[in-house]
């Protein structure tokens, strides 16, 4: 039996609303370990083997982009963006404070749905929000696509650089945060810029986790 009716509530309930360390202009529902917080998730939905709970932290990858797209609003004004596996909606949000026209978040897991829509809210903007996983469809018409933080899985970043790739054939540019993950496709990257972003060390290898934003390139000869 379901026992959390109320997602955004329980969302509340388990985090606390604070700063994001290397994007402080804007606020997030953020818990400080995640153990607790998933086997509460798996008790309270009566569910086990969910998903870790990304959705209450703010990813390395992920904050690298929020500072990009904050530091350089000129990248985004105007345009239609895409946050693809949004987590917490913290890339979507920088783009909206920025300037953008319009995001569209997009994540896999419910509750990241849930925290993007209760985050916006917290910033004061609107994001729109699709729990799917695209990976296999036609890209959306977007202006820009954002990846925060995707290349820590094989199986996850096979299917995601496919996927970018087709992206990339229609013409949609690809910026992507990364702290060098096991998948990251290193020869495919354009350095746009290079941070240390403070992370939950007991999540990571370390406090501060050198992280980088990246255009993603066409495969040579294609
Ligand atoms: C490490 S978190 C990064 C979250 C956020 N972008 C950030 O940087 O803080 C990875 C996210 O990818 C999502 N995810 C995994 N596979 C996915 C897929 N096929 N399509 C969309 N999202 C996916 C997970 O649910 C999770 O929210």
């Amino acid at each position: 039996m379901k026992r959390i009716t109320d997602p955004r509530a329980f969302i509340e309930a388990e985090t606390r609303a604070k700063p994001v360390p290397h994007a402080e202009e804007i606020r997030l529902y953020l818990a400080d370990e995640a153990m607790d917080l998933w086997q509460k998730t798996e008790e309270e939905l009566g569910e086990m083997g969910l998903p870790p709970p990304f959705w209450a932290f703010a990813w390395a990858g992920g904050q690298a982009l929020a500072r990009y797209i904050l530091d350089t609003p000129d990248l985004v004004a105007g345009k239609s963006v895409t946050d693809f596996a949004c987590g917490s909606g913290l890339i979507g949000i920088a783009a909206m404070l920025a300037g953008a026209k319009s995001c569209h978040a997009v994540d896999i897991d419910s509750f990241a749905i849930e925290a993007t829509l209760a985050n916006a809210d917290l910033n004061g903007v609107k994001i729109s929000v699709e729990q799917a996983d695209i990976t296999a469809g036609d890209p959306p018409e977007t202006d820009l696509f954002f990846c925060g933080d995707v290349f820590y899985d094989k199986t996850m970043a096979d299917k995601v650089l496919a996927f970018l790739d087709r992206t990339l054939d229609r013409g949609t540019p690809v910026l992507i945060g990364d702290p060098g993950r096991s998948y990251l496709p290193k020869e495919r990257l354009e350095l746009l810029a290079t941070y240390h972003v403070p992370v939950v060390g007991a999540l990571e290898d370390s406090e501060i986790k050198k992280t980088c934003v990246y255009r993603l390139v066409p495969k040579t000869g294609a």
